[in-house]
């Protein structure tokens, strides 16, 4: 009985030796005290938004246990520096809604992007002692200086702005810092990889629509860094090629290490640089176990495998750490929630990385590309906005919205001229 229980403890110890950096965790807890750790994709609104007939009043609830992966205390205990908090709603499938073929019939997208928006502006407004927005690298700086967790805004699929350049110039102005050009369904402007497996083709090459790259120069304008994480491959070759500005990837691992359409393969990893040719750009690992190996058996090493995997073809400047928490239903050993972050840093510590090397990977290196990309978006602050709408909309010029018979609130000269126009429309 004793000899047993010796066995199990010595078994303990080695499993657990061989587990976690256990040797690196101080040191990695030091350095992220130093320097912030920038999470690029927490789902922590859509938990808020699922939970709550009125959402609102979860908000106050964040500084205990709450649901999910993601609370203010294990927020706290993981030394997390700084998170991209996620406006997303589901694809249609999902939520039984269908604009067509061709993304003409109206969702409740746009309504439900504002509320997650509101959702986020309240967290931050509910908890000034722990969260403070951040849109640029400064203000992530000036946020992690006093002692909160920087609060920044990702924008996940382009189903949610309802077709429309518009749509996206205001939330530009919301503060929305990244634009994942799909969810796991396509939208007017690109093609998704899918919800894991392929889905029937509908834009040409199975990339970028028209307005899609009409859309990507919108962003580099705006200052909105290009998020291609969930793209199909030709949507992230399109945009790579076109944008002005880096991209990023704020959620996903490397394709040749294990083989999942949200992965990215190397072939791509290979247009990320500063070389000729190339475009800057940052890789931020998640870790979704899904996407990183055969589960159950993801730990904290898979996660680290597939950092060193990217940084071996882009270097250790262009990764980064995306946890995806709130957003999956699985996690890996050792990085069960948000205060386990350090078990990651601890790895790479063991694995040899530097402390520059991890700060960098911590966040200097997305805030370096944050930076670039508020430079080219200053540089062409004199590019008038797009004027760009989706080819099938039908509802442009608005010929109804003067009313009709009686009711007609045009000014006369406004009437005839729509009149005259009613033809024109009928021709497009
Ligand atoms: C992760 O799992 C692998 C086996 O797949 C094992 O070799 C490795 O030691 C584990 N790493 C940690 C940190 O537990
Ligand atoms: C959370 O904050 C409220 C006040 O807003 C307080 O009453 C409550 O005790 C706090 N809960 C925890 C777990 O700290």
């Amino acid at each position: 009985m004793r000899l047993i229980s010796i066995l199990q403890t010595l078994a303990l110890t080695t499993s657990f030796a061989r587990g976690i950096a256990t040797d690196f965790v101080d040191k990695a807890i030091k350095l992220m005290e130093e320097s912030p750790l920038l999470d690029t994709h927490i789902d922590l609104p859509q938990i808020i938004r699922s939970l709550h007939r009125k959402p609102l009043d979860a908000i106050p609830l964040l500084n205990g246990s709450f649901p999910g992966h993601v609370d203010i205390p294990r927020m706290r205990e993981g030394r997390l520096g700084g998170a991209f908090w996620t406006v997303w709603a589901p694809c249609y499938d999902v939520v039984g809604e269908d604009p067509g073929l061709d993304f003409n019939t109206p969702t409740s997208h746009v309504r439900d992007a504002l509320e997650m928006l509101d959702i986020i502006q309240n967290m931050i407004a509910r908890h000034p002692d722990d969260f403070q927005y951040a849109r640029s690298s400064a203000e992530v700086w000036d946020a992690f200086n006093a002692g909160k967790i920087a609060s920044l805004i990702g924008m996940e699929g382009t189903h949610v702005l309802g077709n429309s350049l518009g749509a996206l110039r205001i939330f530009a102005q919301l503060g929305v810092r990244y634009l994942t050009l799909t969810h796991t369904c396509h939208s007017a402007f690109a093609s998704s990889c899918g919800p894991g497996t392929p889905i029937d083709v509908v834009h040409e090459g199975d990339g970028l629509s028209e307005l899609g790259k009409e859309l990507i120069k919108e962003l580099n304008r705006v200052g909105i860094m290009v998020d291609l994480a969930h793209t199909t491959v030709a949507t992230m070759r399109q945009a790579i090629e076109l944008s002005e500005a880096p991209v990023v990837w704020t959620h996903a691992g490397a394709r040749a290490l294990w083989d999942h359409p949200r992965n990215v393969p190397d072939e791509i990893l290979r247009m990320i640089g500063d070389g000729p040719g190339q475009k800057d750009g940052v890789i931020q690992s998640i870790f979704f176990p899904t996407f990183l190996g055969p589960h159950p058996g993801v730990n904290v090493s898979h996660v680290a495998n597939h950092i060193e995997h990217i940084a071996g073809i882009v270097g250790k400047s262009r990764v980064g750490i995306a946890s995806d928490y709130d957003g999956m239903n699985l996690v890996p050993e050792g990085l069960e929630d948000a205060s386990k972050y350090p078990n990651i840093v601890a790895e790479l510590l063991s694995r040899g990385w530097t402390d520059d090397e991890v700060r960098g990977a911590l966040g200097g290196n997305l805030m370096r590309i944050m930076d670039k990309v508020d430079e080219v978006s200053e540089k062409l602050k004199d590019r008038l906005p797009s004027s760009a709408i989706w080819e099938k909309r039908t509802d442009l010029p608005s010929l109804k919205w003067g009313g009709g018979g009686q009711h007609t609130y045009w000014p006369v000269d406004v009437k005839a001229n729509v009149e005259k126009m009613y033809l024109r429309h009928d021709e497009l």
